[in-house]
């Protein structure tokens, strides 16, 4: 694909990766992704904002036989899918110097062997004029590793965010935002690579607080030339409220907490509490991820397996406490054959999380009535907790 031209000077370089399904060999990306680079052209010098995921180097560098120079390649972030290409378009542009954070150097020098004479390390706020554009390098740590930084280009109100804002989402438009981009592919990549930052995120999201930003250019997927949509999703996510909402992760073996988790599920939503349930067992972990952005309550449903969780709960509950979601309570269902530590097992793997634990619900083989009305009265304790704090449904 050809460079394509955003504003006067400024275009959009990358490759879009259609076919990948795996990010990290963990985030599912069931719509692919893109790694998008800028070229910014200013009267008297030409900048590259970032590169792309060495696999995709051929595409980017075939691009860039359109380029005859460039002064400084900016990175802004040293993860390899956007500095992996770095060494071969240093190569093929000798003058060029690498512009990045204090952070970033020692970063790229380890992972990339970048010799630090290259290198020219810019302070937060630091300006960098090309004749007619400025840029303004703005450090925004933890977005999502602690060197990250983004470029506002003055000129053009145009903020180059890198992972910030990004999604991962693989299309032939340059332009997509909506109400389906900013809550599914954006969405799901907040909660996946975002979320467990929301604390940093906050300060960053005040600090871009001042700038007019007409457009918002990430490092993947697409571009969004109405910046307001995503900009207050992102407000909503890090400081609203978590949702009248309960996430449940389960898995069941022989049917017994399936049973405890259908009755729960009816349970809820006769209170009134919104459910999304989670089947470990088929789950894609990005979904289950978006609702943690949202949840109110997490529940864990598992039987006892030698002793402990079902390993795919522990999975739901390691990821849970990497995550950070904001929810406020805890609890855990599940059925036992001879005793085990499930609880105290999977509260231990929850750590991070600053939750109230509601009384678990565990019992012996397949559920009878005591085991449902224990069930109800969970349901009524999430239920009391979310009205007593204002969650509203989603
Ligand atoms: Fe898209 Fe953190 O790299």
């Amino acid at each position: 694909m050809k460079p394509r031209k955003i504003t006067d000077g400024v275009h959009w370089m990358g490759a879009v990766d259609w076919d990948r399904r795996l990010f990290d060999q963990l985030i599912p990306l069931p719509d692919g992704t893109s790694y998008n680079a800028y070229l910014v052209k200013g009267r008297d010098k030409t900048v590259l904002l970032d590169t792309v995921d060495p696999p995709m180097a051929d595409v980017f560098l075939h691009q860039l036989e359109q380029v005859e120079r460039i002064d400084y390649v900016v990175s802004h972030h040293a993860e390899q899918d956007h500095s992996g290409t770095i060494p071969a378009v240093l190569e093929r542009y000798p003058d060029a110097e690498l512009v990045c954070s204090e952070k970033a150097k020692g970063m790229l020098e380890d992972l990339l062997h970048i010799p630090e004479n290259k290198i020219k390390v810019v302070k937060d706020g630091d300006t960098l004029s090309l004749g007619g554009k400025t840029l303004t390098f703005i450090y925004t740590p933890w977005v999502h590793w602690p060197e990250t930084m983004v470029t506002y280009l003055e000129e053009d109100k145009l903020l180059f965010s890198c992972d910030f804002f990004g999604s991962h989402l693989a299309t032939s438009e340059l332009y997509v935002g909506g109400e389906w981009v900013v809550n599914g592919p954006a969405k799901r990549y907040y909660a996946e690579i975002m979320m467990p930052f929301a604390n940093v995120i906050q300060r960053n999201l005040e600090k871009l607080e001042p700038l007019e930003i007409e457009t918002i250019a990430p490092s993947h997927g697409p571009v969004y030339d109405k910046p307001s949509q995503i900009l207050e999703a992102y407000r909503e996510w890090v400081f609203g409220d978590p949702k009248n909402l309960v996430t449940l992760p389960f898995v069941s073996m022989h049917g017994s907490t399936l049973e405890m988790v259908n009755h729960f599920t009816a349970a809820l939503i006769e209170r009134g509490v919104g459910v999304r349930r989670f089947d470990l067992a088929v789950v894609d972990i990005g979904e289950l991820a978006m609702s943690l952005v949202d949840a109110g309550t997490i529940v864990i449903g598992s039987p006892t397996v030698l002793g402990g969780p079902h390993p795919l709960a522990a999975y739901a509950a390691l990821l849970a406490n990497v995550l950070r979601p904001k929810a406020a309570y805890v609890s855990v269902i599940g059925s036992f054959s001879w005793g085990g530590k499930m609880v105290e097992t999977l509260a231990g793997l929850l750590k991070n999380l600053k939750v109230e634990i509601l009384e678990p619900v565990l019992v012996k083989g397949r559920p009878r009535e005591d085991g449902f009305k224990a069930l109800d009265k969970l349901a009524d304790a999430v239920a009391a907790r979310h009205t007593e704090r204002g969650f509203e449904s989603l």
